[in-house]
C-alpha cells in the first residue's frame, strides 16, 4: 500500500495532480489555502465512497446557475470541487446534493430560487438524504439569509460570494451534519488560486480577472454582494491561460465586471490593454473575448490594441443603461449621451468590422418618455448590433430604491415596448449586412433543434447553424452565411476545419 499523502508538503501547482484517495485526512487541516480545500476534498471523498457502497450506485450533484459570466465561472468551480469529491454530474434536479448559485441582479433572478425551492422540497420529501445548498449574490442580502432561515429551514447549506473558495470544506461539514450550515462572509481581500475546475466546453474557458466593482451605479446592487474590486495577478492570469490552452483551450473569455479598471490596484499597477497584449502571446490561444467594460474606463490604448490584434475578437460589449444625460447622471456612470456617442463612433471607425452590444435599463427612477426618446436615440445613432434590455428593478440597499419619482410598472413597460421594438429593429438591419458573406466559426454544438446541423459563433459573437456533425466541435471552420433569421445566420460550410494554429 502507497504511504499517505501529507497535503502541508505539496506546491501549489502540483496540488491538481494529487491522488485524493492517498491524501492524510486523518492528521489535522492544512491551515493554508488552497491545501486545506484539497484535504477536505480528500474527507468528502470518503464519505461520498461509502454511501455509494450503501446504495450500491453513484451519488448524483446538480449545479443550477443563475446570473453572469462570473457566476457560470464559478459554477465550473463548484463542479471542480464535486467532481473531486466523488460525485458524478446530473443535468436533472432530481440528484443527492443540488446546489443553487444565485443571482440578485433584479428582482425575478430571486423569484426563480424561492420557486424552484418549493419543488426541490417536494423530491427532498422522497429522498430525505437529498441535499440542499444555496449560494452565490443573493446570499449576500442580509434580508434573504432571514427568509431562508425561516422559511426554507430544509435547505443544508448556505454560504455566499466571498468564501466560495471553502466551499470543499462547507460541504464536509455539511454532509457530517444534520442541521443548516451556514456561512457568509461580509467581505474578503483573498483571492485563493489553483483550486479545480470542471469547464462546461473542452475548448472554451471563461476567465476571472478580477473580482468586485467600485462602481455603485446607484441602481445595482453587485458592489454590495461582490466586495470591493480586486485584480487577479498578471502571472497567475497568465499560468490559468497556458494551462488551459494545454488543454485544448483556445477560446477564452477575461471576466470583470469593470475590466477597463484592471490593475489599477495592484501593487505594480497595470493597465488591461497591456495585460490583453500579453495574453495575446500565450500560444494555442486563437481568440480572445473579454467582459465587460465600462465606458468611462475604455482607453484608447484598448481601442489600438483591438484595432491590430488578431485574436481579440471583433465583439465589444458597451453598456449604455440609458442615452439621457439626466438620467445617466442620475446612475453615477460618470458619462454623459455626447461622451457615449463619440467613443462608440471613435470604436466604429478604429475598428470598422466591430459588433458593439449593449445593456439598457428603462423605468430608472426619475425617467419620462422624453428620456426614453434620448435613449432610442442613440440606439439609432450608435447602430447596437444586439441589446439587452431591462425593465429597472428596485434593489434595496441601493440609493435608487430611496429616490424620488419611482416609475409605474406600466409607463415602465409602454417605454420598454417602444425600445425593444427599435432595438430589434436595428439589430435585425446590422445583422443582415453579413448577408453573402464568409466567416470564421467556431463549433460550440449540435444544434439544440436539429440534430443535422451544428451551432458555431462568429468572432462578432453572432451564432451560425450549418449542416456538419459532432465531429465538428471545438474545430474551427469556414461558413457561407446564406440566411440571415435576425440575430443569427443559417450557413453553409466552405472549406475543411483549419485546426492549426494562426
Ligand atoms: N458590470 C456590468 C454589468 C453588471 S449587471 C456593467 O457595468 O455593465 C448586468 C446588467 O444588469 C447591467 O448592465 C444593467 O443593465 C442590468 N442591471 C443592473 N442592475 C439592475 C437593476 N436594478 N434593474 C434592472 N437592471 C439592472
Ligand atoms: Fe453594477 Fe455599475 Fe459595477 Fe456594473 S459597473 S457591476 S452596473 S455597479
Ligand atoms: Fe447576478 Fe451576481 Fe452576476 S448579482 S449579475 S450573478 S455578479
Amino acid at each position: 500500500m502507497d504511504s499517505y499523502i501529507d497535503l502541508q508538503n505539496i506546491g501549489t501547482e502540483e496540488l491538481g495532480h494529487v491522488d485524493l484517495d492517498r491524501v492524510d485526512v486523518y492528521g489535522s487541516p492544512p491551515d493554508v489555502e488552497p491545501q486545506r480545500q484539497y484535504y477536505f476534498m480528500a474527507k468528502c471523498r470518503q464519505i461520498v465512497k461509502s454511501e455509494r457502497e450503501r446504495l450500491g450506485r453513484p451519488l448524483y450533484a446538480c449545479i443550477q446557475t443563475l446570473g453572469c459570466q462570473m457566476n457560470a465561472r464559478d459554477s465550473e468551480k463548484l463542479t471542480g470541487i464535486l467532481l473531486d469529491a466523488g460525485f458524478e454530474e446530473a443535468a436533472e434536479e432530481v440528484a443527492d446534493f443540488v446546489i443553487y448559485n444565485t443571482c440578485t441582479v433584479r428582482d425575478n433572478a430571486n423569484q426563480k430560487v424561492y420557486g424552484r425551492l418549493g419543488v426541490l422540497h417536494g423530491y427532498k420529501r422522497r429522498r430525505p438524504h437529498m441535499k440542499i445548498a444555496l449560494c452565490g449574490c443573493m446570499m449576500q442580502e442580509a434580508s434573504v439569509v432571514e427568509k431562508i432561515k425561516n422559511s426554507y429551514p430544509f435547505v443544508d447549506l448556505v454560504f455566499g460570494t466571498h468564501n466560495i473558495f471553502k466551499f470543499a470544506e462547507l460541504l464536509y461539514t455539511s454532509l457530517v451534519s444534520d442541521r443548516m450550515v451556514m456561512d457568509i462572509w461580509q467581505d474578503t481581500d483573498a483571492i485563493v488560486e489553483d483550486l479545480p475546475a470542471k469547464r462546461k466546453y473542452p475548448f472554451k474557458s471563461g476567465i476571472n480577472i478580477m473580482f468586485g466593482c467600485n462602481n455603485f451605479c446607484s441602481y445595482c446592487i453587485v458592489p454590495y454582494v461582490r466586495g470591493r474590486e480586486r485584480s487577479r495577478k498578471p502571472a497567475d492570469i497568465l499560468r490559468e491561460i497556458e494551462l488551459l490552452a494545454r488543454d485544448g483551450v483556445t477560446e477564452i473569455m477575461l471576466l470583470g465586471q469593470n475590466v477597463n479598471s484592471y490593475g489599477k490596484n495592484l501593487e505594480q499597477p497595470m493597465s488591461f490593454a497591456r495585460l490583453l497584449r500579453e495574453v495575446e502571446q500565450v500560444e494555442g490561444i486563437r481568440r480572445i473575448r473579454f467582459m465587460t467594460s465600462h465606458p468611462k474606463d475604455l482607453s484608447d490604448e484598448l481601442i489600438a490594441v483591438m484595432g491590430d490584434s488578431k485574436k481579440l475578437c471583433r465583439h465589444l460589449h458597451l453598456p449604455l443603461q440609458s442615452g439621457s444625460t439626466r438620467i445617466l447622471q442620475a446612475m453615477n456612470r460618470r458619462y454623459t449621451k455626447e461622451q457615449y456617442l463619440s467613443l462608440a463612433e471613435k470604436i466604429r471607425r478604429e475598428i470598422p468590422d466591430i459588433s458593439i452590444t449593449t445593456d439598457i435599463i428603462v423605468g430608472f427612477p426619475g425617467e419620462t418618455p422624453g428620456d426614453v426618446d434620448e435613449t432610442i436615440d442613440v440606439v439609432q445613432k450608435v447602430r447596437f448590433d444586439n441589446a439587452f434590455t431591462f425593465l429597472y428593478s428596485k434593489r434595496t440597499g441601493t440609493p435608487a430604491a430611496s429616490m424620488e419619482g419611482q416609475v409605474p410598472e406600466v409607463s415602465m413597460k409602454q417605454g420598454f415596448d417602444r425600445l425593444l421594438h427599435v432595438v430589434q429593429d436595428v439589430a435585425r438591419q446590422q445583422a443582415a449586412r453579413l448577408a453573402g458573406q464568409t466567416a470564421e466559426v467556431l463549433v460550440e454544438d449540435v444544434n439544440a433543434h436539429d440534430g443535422s446541423l451544428v451551432t458555431g459563433r462568429m468572432s462578432n459573437n453572432m451564432l451560425v447553424h450549418f449542416p456538419g456533425g459532432r465531429e465538428l466541435i471545438g474545430q474551427y471552420v469556414t461558413v457561407a452565411l446564406k440566411q440571415c433569421k435576425g440575430f443569427y445566420y443559417m450557413g453553409e460550410r466552405k472549406a475543411p476545419a483549419i485546426n492549426d494554429s494562426i
